[in-house]
C-alpha cells in the first residue's frame, strides 16, 4: 500500500463479527418475553430485508427498534458476546489491524454502543469508527437512535463516505448491499464481499471480488497476513463419488472444492488438472504422465482407496507431489466378512439357503459345526491378519498365524514356523497377504494337499496368490469343505461386465464381488484418513504415511516460518539452502530432511520475517523441484 493513501472500508456486523450484532441484543433483551419467538423471528426478517435492499434501511432500523424491548443493562452482555464472535480470519490477523490501523475506518449501520468496545480492541481508533448512536429514554430503555447521524438514513452509508470526501484509494469490505452502495455511487475502487458468514447473492453478483477470508483481501491488496495463502485459493477437484465426510473437511478448512461423481479420461483430466491444487480420486480415474505434465499447480494427489496403482508414482515425484492412500480404513471390514463367513461355512448356510429358496426342507445337523475351539491359521499377520486374530480369539477360535515378518503375537495367538506347519493344523485357513510378485499362486496343489481333510478356506486378499484350479480341485475331492472367496485373478472392470469363473457352481462355495472392505463405514474411515493426510501435508508438511515421499512427521514450532523444499535427490542442497538462510541473517530454529532415492525433502523452521528475496533465491537453488511457505 504505497504510494497514495489507501482507505480501508470494513463493515461490523457479519464480516468483523460472525453475527449480527442486533439479532444477539434481541435474544439477550427478549429471553423471558412471552413473544421472544415472534420478534425474533421478525428481527431476523427485517435485517435480512434491509441486507438484501429489499426495504430501506431507515425503515427496517425503525421496526427492528420497538420490537427490541433493549435495555441499556443489556449492552454489556452483548458486548461479552460479540468478543466471542469474531470471525475467524479477523481474529487470526490482528496484526494488520495494528499495522494499518491509520487507514481502516469500521462503517457500519449498526451502533457505535456495541461496536466501539469490540474493534478498539484491535487497534482501530475511535475516530474512524462511524456508526449509529443508540437513544435511551430516562429508565435506560433503547427507544431509538440519533435522527442526525447519517447513516440512520436509506444509504446511509454513501451519504457518510461523501462527507468523509476520502482523498486516495478506497477499498470496502462486508457483506451486505449497503457496502456495495458505496462502490456503486463511486466512492470506492473496489468492492469486496466477505462471505465467511454470510453469502447473500444480491451481493456476491455486484461485487468486484469474493472475500471467503481476510487473507483473501489481505492477499489481493498484497498487505500482510497471518498464513502464507488464503486457503480459498487452494482448488480442490474431488472424483469418483469420494465420501462426503471428506468434502466437509476441506470445506471447513476453507478451500475451494469441486466434486464429480464420475472419473475423468487422460484428456478430460490434463485439461482440468492446471488449477488444481489438491486431486482427489478412487480406482478408476488414472493419473498418467500426461495428465501430471499439465499439473502445474498440484501438490498433492489422495486416493481414497487402498491401491496406487492408477498413479504414475515416478512422475509425482518428479514433479514433487505427494501422494497418500488409505490402507487401513476398510480392515474392520474385510474381518468382520471373513469371520461371517467362516460361520456361514462351517455350518453350509449357503447352500442350505439356496435349496430353501428352491423349495427344499432339508434339516440335518450332519457336517455342521460351531467355530469354537477350531483352529484358525492365519496368513499374513498385518492389518487385516492381526485384527482377524483378535476378533476370532474373542469367538472362541484357537488362533494360529505365519508371517515372513517376524510379528508379535497379538493376545493367545501362537506363531506358527513355517507355512507348512500352518497349513496342516489349522481347521480353518484365511489369507491375508499383500499381492507382492512373490506371492502369485502361494497356495496351490501342494499347498491344498497339506491341509486337513474338510478344511474351510478363504481368501480375501488377492485373487493372484490362489492357483483357482488347485482350489477347484481341492472343493471337488473334498479336501476343502467350504470355500469363501473375494478376490479374483480376473475381476470384471465395471459391474456392466460378466463375472466368470471354474468356481461357479461348486458346492459350499461363497463367492462375493472383491467387496470385503466394501462398507459405508470404511468410505467413511477413508474419506476421514485421506482428508486429514491431505490438511496435515498442507498445513504442516507432514508426509507421515505418504505413498511416495519420504516420511516426515513434524512438530509444530510456534511462532515461526516453515519453508518446505522438494529437490532432486543430489549432493549438497542441504548446504545451499542454509548458505542462503546465513547469507540473509535467518536463524535456523529446526530443520528436518529425509530423502528416498529420487527426491529429497527439507523442512526448515525459521525465526525471522522472510523477504521476497530469500525465497527467490531458494527457489533459485538448482534441482529444487517445489518451495513453498508456511504460516
Ligand atoms: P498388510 O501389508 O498390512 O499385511 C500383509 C502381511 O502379509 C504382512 O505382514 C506381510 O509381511 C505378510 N506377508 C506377505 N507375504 C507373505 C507370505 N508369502 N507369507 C506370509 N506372510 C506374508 O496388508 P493388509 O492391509 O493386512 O491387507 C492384506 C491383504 O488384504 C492385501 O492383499 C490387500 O490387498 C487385501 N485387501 C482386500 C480387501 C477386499 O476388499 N477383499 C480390502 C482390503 C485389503
Amino acid at each position: 500500500m504505497e504510494g497514495s493513501k489507501k482507505y480501508i472500508i470494513i463493515d461490523f456486523d457479519s464480516t468483523f463479527t460472525k453475527v449480527e450484532g442486533l439479532d444477539v441484543l434481541a435474544e439477550i433483551a427478549l429471553e423471558n418475553h412471552p413473544q421472544k419467538e415472534q420478534y425474533l423471528a421478525e428481527i431476523k426478517k427485517l435485517t435480512q430485508m434491509g441486507m438484501e435492499g429489499k426495504i430501506s434501511f431507515a425503515e427496517s432500523l425503525n421496526k427492528r427498534i420497538q420490537l427490541l424491548h433493549a435495555h441499556k443493562k443489556h449492552f454489556p452482555t452483548l458486548v461479552a458476546i460479540l468478543k466471542t464472535k469474531i470471525s475467524d480470519s479477523f481474529q487470526r490477523n490482528k496484526t494488520f489491524f495494528e499495522l494499518y490501523k491509520e487507514n481502516i475506518l469500521v462503517v457500519s449501520s449498526g451502533f457505535r454502543e456495541f461496536i466501539e468496545p469490540i474493534v478498539t480492541e484491535f487497534g482501530i481508533l475511535p475516530q474512524n469508527i462511524f456508526a449509529n448512536e443508540c437513544v435511551f429514554d430516562d429508565q435506560g430503555n433503547l427507544i431509538g437512535y440519533r435522527p442526525e447521524n447519517v447513516l440512520s438514513e436509506d444509504k446511509g452509508k454513501v451519504k457518510l463516505l461523501k462527507s468523509l470526501n476520502l482523498q486516495g484509494d478506497v477499498y470496502v469490505l462486508g457483506d451486505g448491499y449497503t457496502d456495495y452502495e458505496i462502490r456503486e455511487a463511486g466512492l470506492a475502487n473496489k468492492f469486496y464481499a466477505f462471505t465467511e458468514n454470510v453469502e447473500r447473492q444480491t451481493v456476491t453478483q455486484k461485487a468486484d471480488h469474493i472475500a471467503p477470508s481476510l487473507e483473501e483481501f489481505l492477499y489481493d491488496n498484497k498487505l500482510p497476513m497471518a498464513i502464507s495463502y488464503p486457503k480459498n485459493r487452494i482448488n480442490v477437484l474431488l472424483l469418483e463419488n469420494i465420501h462426503p465426510v471428506a468434502i466437509e473437511y476441506f470445506k471447513q478448512e476453507g478451500y475451494t472444492v469441486e466434486i464429480l461423481r464420475e472419473a475423468l479420461d487422460e484428456d478430460e483430466l490434463a485439461k482440468k488438472i492446471k488449477n488444481v491444487s489438491i486431486l482427489g480420486i478412487r480406482s478408476k480415474t488414472q493419473v498418467t504422465r500426461k495428465v501430471l505434465e499439465n499439473a502445474n499447480k498440484l501438490m498433492l494427489i489422495g486416493a481414497y482407496c487402498i491401491g496406487t496403482n492408477q498413479i504414475d508414482l515416478e512422475a509425482c515425484l518428479e514433479k514433487g507431489i505427494v501422494v497418500f492412500n488409505a490402507p487401513y480404513s476398510n480392515t474392520r471390514s474385510v474381518v468382520e466378512l471373513a469371520i461371517g463367513e467362516m460361520i456361514m461355512l462351517m455350518r453350509k448356510i449357503f447352500d442350505k439357503s439356496q435349496k430353501m429358496h428352491q423349495g427344499v426342507w432339508d434339516k440335518s445337523a450332519e457336517g455342521s459345526f460351531e467355530i469354537r475351539g477350531k483352529k484358525l491359521g492365519i496368513i499374513g499377520y498385518g492389518n487385516i491378519g492381526t485384527q482377524l486374530s483378535v476378533l476370532a480369539e474373542s469367538l472362541g477360535l484357537e488362533v494360529y498365524y505365519y508371517d515372513i515378518v517376524e510379528k508379535l503375537a497379538l493376545g493367545n495367538a501362537k506363531k506358527c514356523k513355517s507355512l507348512h506347519e500352518l497349513l496342516a493344523l489349522a481347521d480353518i485357513v484365511s489369507l491375508h497377504v499383500d499381492g507382492r510378485p512373490e506371492n502369485d499362486n502361494m497356495i496351490s496343489y501342494a499347498e491344498f494337499e497339506i491341509m486337513k481333510k474338510g478344511v474351510i478356506f478363504l481368501n480375501l486378499s488377492r485373487g493372484s496368490v490362489v492357483n483357482t484350479e488347485a482350489l477347484v480341485q481341492a472343493i471337488r475331492t473334498g479336501k476343502v469343505a467350504g470355500a469363501g472367496v473375494d478376490v479374483f485373478l480376473n475381476e470384471p472392470k465395471t459391474n456392466k461386465d460378466p463375472f466368470v469363473s471354474s468356481l461357479q457352481g461348486l458346492p459350499n462355495v461363497i463367492l462375493t464381488p472383491h467387496i470385503g472392505g466394501s462398507t459405508e463405514e470404511a468410505q467413511a474411515n477413508i474419506g476421514e484418513f485421506v482428508a486429514n493426510k491431505t490438511i496435515q501435508y498442507i498445513n504442516k508438511g507432514d508426509t507421515f504415511g505418504s505413498v511416495n515421499f519420504p516420511n516426515l512427521q513434524l512438530p509444530l514450532q510456534k511462532n515461526s516460518h516453515r519453508l518446505i523444499h522438494i529437490h532432486e535427490n543430489v549432493a549438497g542442497i542441504l548446504a545451499k539452502i542454509n548458505q542462503v538462510l546465513a547469507k540473509n541473517g535467518i536463524n535456523i530454529l529446526g530443520q528436518y530432511l529425509k530423502t528416498n532415492e529420487k527426491i529429497g525433502y527439507v523442512i526448515t523452521d525459521i525465526d525471522k520475517e522472510y523477504n521476497k528475496q530469500v525465497i527467490a533465491e531458494l527457489r533459485n537453488i538448482p534441482n529444487t523441484v517445489k518451495f513453498r511457505v508456511l504460516f
